[in-house]
């Protein structure tokens, strides 16, 4: 038999305490690009979002019926009646964003998302910072407690999101709207590009994965769901990708209407 060292306090699992070795890392390359260019791209997104929620103001396009996705639905009492598809149930105070109802369920899924976890976790608390660089704490408790215990909620996060996909997609279908009638202009390639974009992130979702396919013995008797898991997990690879693709497409989308909103330009139309 082979006796195996006694686990070491402190560290879950009763794993082996790494071997020792006086460098911080051995790492030679540029392993902090990553955490650093994420800290700039997560830094910057978050506050062009915060800035635009609190404007309260050039998120809609009268003209056109363009909303922004930040602004939707639009729930509060100073909503432009137009923008309100889902009616003004919310007391209109500045403290209270516009689309009070959605936007905190949207946080709680992109912030416990599996993807973000990962990169906030390297980017933001160093902990690790990168693959073989060592942990910017002391100690490490994972997600067993309060409050990283909450990142679980994800599965119940993604099915609001599934709801909230479905809400952008109507707002996309009421823009084809022009003061004729039907009409068409760039900011409906905008819009559609940024909802396609949102359902193939939401359905990369590694809960929707195990929702399609998980806890099934046989695939051979369940030849739907086979089929739903396997386009899932095509898109599930992609999953970072679409994580970023949707913060510039849902920036994009947010700037473009409050540029034309704005009157800084005008919208091109190719219909009406
Ligand atoms: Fe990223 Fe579910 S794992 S959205």
């Amino acid at each position: 038999t082979t006796r195996s060292a006694p686990p070491m306090a402190g560290l879950p699992g009763g794993a082996r305490s790494r071997a020792a070795i006086a460098a911080k890392t051995l790492r030679t390359d540029r392993w902090w690009f990553a955490p650093l260019i994420t800290v700039v791209g997560l830094g910057a997104w978050i506050t062009y979002a915060t800035v635009r929620v609190f404007m309260h103001d050039f998120y809609w396009v009268e003209e056109y019926h363009y909303l922004t996705p930040f602004y939707s639905p639009c729930v509060t009492e100073s909503c432009i009646p137009e923008a309100a598809h889902f009616g003004r149930i919310l007391p209109g105070w500045w403290i209270i964003p516009d689309a009070a109802l959605t936007l905190p369920f949207l946080l709680l899924f992109r912030l416990t998302c599996y993807y973000y976890r990962k990169a906030y976790y390297r980017s933001f608390w160093l902990s690790p910072p990168a693959c073989a660089v060592p942990d910017g704490h002391k100690t490490y408790s994972g997600e067993t407690r309060f409050p990283l215990v909450g990142q679980n909620l994800h599965r119940y996060a993604f099915y609001a999101a599934m709801i909230i996909s479905l809400i952008n997609t109507w707002d996309a279908i009421l823009a084809f709207h022009s003061p004729e009638g039907f009409g068409f202009g760039l900011g409906n390639l905008i819009l559609l590009g940024n909802v396609v974009m949102l359902w193939a992130y939401t359905l990369s979702c590694h809960s929707c994965r195990h929702i399609a396919g998980g806890r099934l013995k046989h695939f051979s008797k369940h030849p739907v769901r086979y089929r739903f898991w396997t386009v899932v997990s095509k898109l599930n690879v992609r999953h970072m990708q679409l994580a970023w693709i949707t913060l510039g497409t849902l920036a994009l989308t947010d700037f473009y209407v409050m540029a034309l909103s704005a009157d800084w330009f005008n919208d091109l139309r190719f219909i009406n």
